[in-house]
């Protein structure tokens, strides 16, 4: 087991290398899975999630290969529609594989992607969407048995909730079905876009990505090409975040800005000052921030959910009160007793956290207890006085490739060390 080990209070100053989107690449592999020839996804972090999403396409009978940040996958001769539990329950993202395997396949058996660290992770909207598609599921125990006698089809379909791993789903299943599919109240994260125009490049007809209604025309095949992954927004958000609470000049490259607009204004009104080009972003903090009085946490374009635990640990320092309202997840401030052993002062009631800010933090040994709660702790680690250790950091490792080589690129001094 390894623990991150940093010793705080020292401004960032220099450059972060910024990787490709986590929860861009985990679709774009299962939608690799529908198409012949060979997929080249360039720009793939090296994370555990997507090593897991690679077992599974290998479990398939695709050859999957990864050469630093280059992965192949040859899909043309698929030999197994069953994904083992165990390799369900490895990422909760491995539901995506349900929608291509039965658009590719006509027929799968796939497991409950298993409980969260978030909260419950209900699947019904997969389902029904699915269900309208033409495809019969029956559920044995933990099992999803799924076929779809006389194929897919297209259908209209009215997502409740515009929920990303649906959209994805029903994006996945509908490329290859007969006819038309026209999804209402679908996602419209940036991550929908990229899987959008690889599945255009291969073939697909998807218009309306990116906006509220997506419209797919099924066609008979689709056909591998290269295609380079999307910046991952949150790890950015993560790595300028850690300029601005320890109150120093960061330059983040690889990044688009543009993707990052529903987050960025909330670092400039805290004070920081924010410069874009067209692939880097800069950062220049002030020596102390301001709260960021409200944020609540809604679908895309709103404030997401995934920024909800990093911006938290940056308003622990602000001057002021920030308070924070998520809707997305039930179980989603598991950071704040790791924050607080720090020093945070904050108040969670329901749905709603309170934090006003101190003068400092100080360095705590604590643990990772989600991806993105255990990032909110590193961020407090480098600006707290003294040593921090955090624990439990697979659940890092799932959306941030070697967190500790990029900081320490700007000058953090953080090191990860056998436990
Ligand atoms: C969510 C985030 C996404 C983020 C990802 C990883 C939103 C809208 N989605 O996507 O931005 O990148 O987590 O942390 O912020 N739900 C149902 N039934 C379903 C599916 C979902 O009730 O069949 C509910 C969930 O319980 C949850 C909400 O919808 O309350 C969001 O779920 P969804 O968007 O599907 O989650 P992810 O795809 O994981």
């Amino acid at each position: 087991m390894q623990k991150l080990v940093i010793n705080g209070g020292i401004p960032l100053d220099g450059e972060m290398l910024l990787h490709g989107a986590k929860n861009s690449a985990l679709p774009l592999l299962a939608a690799a899975l529908l198409c012949r020839g060979e997929t080249v996804l360039e720009n793939c972090p090296r994370l555990t999630d997507v090593f897991a999403a690679c077992r599974i396409l290998t479990h398939t009978g695709c050859r999957c290969t990864m050469k630093r940040h280059t992965i192949s996958i040859q899909a043309d001769a698929l030999t197994c529609s069953e994904i083992p539990e165990a390799l369900m329950q490895e990422m909760r993202s491995s539901i995506v594989f349900l929608g291509a395997l039965l658009g590719r396949t006509g027929a799968c058996q796939v497991y409950y992607p298993g409980g969260c660290e978030l909260g419950p992770r209900p699947i019904d909207l997969h389902l029904e969407a699915l269900r309208r598609m033409g495809a019969q599921i029956v559920r044995h125990e933990g099992r999803l048995d799924c076929t779809a006698p006389k194929g897919l089809h297209g259908s209209i379909i009215h997502l409740k909730f515009p929920s990303v791993g649906a959209t994805e789903n029903v994006m996945l299943a509908a490329v290859l079905a007969k006819g038309e599919t026209v999804l209402h109240n679908a996602a419209r994260e940036p991550e929908i876009c990229d899987l959008a125009a690889y599945l255009r490049k291969c073939g697909a007809r998807i218009r309306g990505d990116g906006e509220s209604t997506i419209r797919i025309e099924g066609v008979s095949s689709l056909m591998g090409c290269v295609h380079r992954i999307m910046p991952d927004r949150i790890a950015g958000l993560t790595y300028l975040s850690a300029g601005a609470i320890t109150g120093g000049t960061v330059k983040l490259c690889g990044a688009a800005g543009a993707q990052m607009d529903n987050v960025l204004p909330v670092l400039e009104q805290a004070g920081c000052r924010i410069d874009r080009t067209k692939n880097d972003i800069y950062l220049h903090a002030p020596r102390r921030l301001r709260a960021a009085v409200r944020l609540r946490t809604m679908p895309h374009p709103g404030f997401p959910t995934d920024a909800q635990a990093i911006i938290m640990a940056v308003m622990t320092l602000a001057d002021g009160v920030s308070v924070f309202e998520e809707n997305i997840f039930e179980n989603r401030y598991r950071h704040v007793d790791g924050l607080v052993q720090m020093g945070a002062e904050i108040c969670v009631s329901g749905r709603t956290a309170v934090v006003s800010g101190v003068p400092a933090l100080c360095g705590a040994h604590t643990a990772a207890t989600d991806l993105r709660g255990g990032a909110a702790l590193v961020l407090a680690g480098l600006a707290a006085e003294g040593t921090t250790e955090v624990r439990q950091i697979h659940h890092i490792d799932r959306g941030y490739e070697e967190m500790e080589q990029v900081l320490s690129g700007a000058g953090a001094r953080i090191r990860r060390v056998l436990q």
